[in-house]
């Protein structure tokens, strides 16, 4: 064997059966995405904040543009498989929705809420859509949704454990015991909830785990117990062709276990960081001026939170800690050098296929 099996979501096929997790605040874009669809690994677009640059446009109309901008250049770089990463949180997410059937990516990845709407917003189109959960109970409510109302069940789902990086869909007491809602068990409840449906409907629905998934090791274990692939982001931050500035790479190299920590987000979840003087000063409650003249978020009330998250992001991706942080994945203080994406990725096949031979 010198190859993993195809991760198949309908008509689409990913090879090695990777996706690249989508990484807000431009941290996953054109260059990263289209470097990872090159290897045959699905590269996401993370479609959070992309048009801040164009501050005499309106927020829907800059965050568009800002959009078609990252899909256009990632399609010129690529021909792989492309999906974009949607929170359901943003306030613009129809606006968001509508501007990735316009410029024809594979597929939608949305988490941060349950996309209950989002088959409407897509009809028939040939689209994929990949919601993200972290609970069986989550996967069982969207397919319900989803087959009553209409009559579509998700293409496949990613189901993403306390481990991952950016926001969490735990709270703070779940976090406590990681143990409880490891990912392995996720997977099989996840498993068991589709299963059901699978034989009842006659469907087949791909389950692809996240969070914590570091290395072949993990990727095999994943494969044995069923997932058909997954996703992977932490890893793909420490890449020469991730889109954020080089200190941003350097931080996660430099990130040791004890300074990896869980804040409350203005998003309204908790989201893992990198702690460093700025995270301090959020958390001693000082009040970060900031100016909010749209909502970029369903969940966030300016009057009431301290910084603004989009802000703090923005200036970590520019390589500006001194107002800034890094979100970042449980494992991030294992990850120890800037590679290629090839590199990574013949790297995390390698060691997959050995470890699924028993070495
Ligand atoms: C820096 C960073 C930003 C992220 N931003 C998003 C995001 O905007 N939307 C989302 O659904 N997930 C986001 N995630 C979660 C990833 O897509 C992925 O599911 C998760 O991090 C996988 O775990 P891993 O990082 O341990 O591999 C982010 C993760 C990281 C590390």
């Amino acid at each position: 064997m010198n190859k993993l099996a195809d991760l198949v979501i309908g008509d689409l096929i990913i090879n090695p059966p990777i996706i690249q997790g989508g990484m807000g605040i431009r941290i996953s874009a054109s260059k990263l995405a289209s470097a990872v669809a090159n290897e045959g690994a699905m590269g996401v677009i993370a479609a959070a904040a992309l048009g801040e640059d164009r501050p005499e446009r309106n927020y829907v109309e800059r965050s568009n543009l800002g959009l078609i901008d990252v899909i256009t250049k990632a399609k010129e770089l690529t021909s792989g498989p492309l999906g974009a990463n949607l929170m359901y949180a943003m306030s613009n997410y129809d606006e968001l929705v509508r501007v990735c059937l316009e410029n024809k990516v594979d597929a939608i990845i949305s988490g941060a809420g349950l996309p209950l709407r989002l088959p409407s917003l897509v009809k028939d189109s040939g689209i994929k859509l990949i919601p993200v959960v972290s609970s069986s109970r989550a996967a069982d409510i969207i397919y319900r949704t989803w087959a009553r109302k209409y009559d579509r069940v998700p293409d496949a789902l990613i189901v993403e454990g306390p481990l991952a990086g950016g926001h969490l869909g735990f709270n703070f007491e779940e976090l406590k015991n990681p143990d409880e809602f490891n990912i392995d068990r996720l997977l099989r409840d996840v498993l068991d909830v589709i299963k059901k449906y699978e034989n009842l409907d006659n469907v087949r629905i791909p389950v692809i785990p996240a969070g914590g998934i570091f290395d072949g090791k993990d990727i095999a274990r994943m494969l044995r117990q069923g997932a058909s692939g997954v996703q992977i982001a932490t890893r793909f931050v420490c890449t020469h062709e991730c889109d954020a500035h080089v200190g941003y790479k350097e931080a996660y190299v430099k990130a040791k276990k004890e300074n990896i920590l869980i804040i409350h987000s203005p998003v309204g979840m908790p989201g893992r960081v990198i702690k460093n003087r700025f995270v301090e000063r959020v958390l001693s409650g000082e009040k970060i001026n900031f100016d909010c003249p749209y909502r970029c978020l369903k969940t966030c009330d300016p009057d009431k939170v301290n910084y603004c998250i989009a802000d703090a992001l923005i200036n970590a991706y520019k390589g500006n800690f001194e107002e800034g942080f890094a979100m970042c994945g449980e494992n991030t203080f294992r990850v120890d050098k800037i590679v290629s994406v090839k590199e990574l990725i013949n790297e995390l096949v390698t060691e997959t296929i050995e470890a699924t031979r028993g070495r």
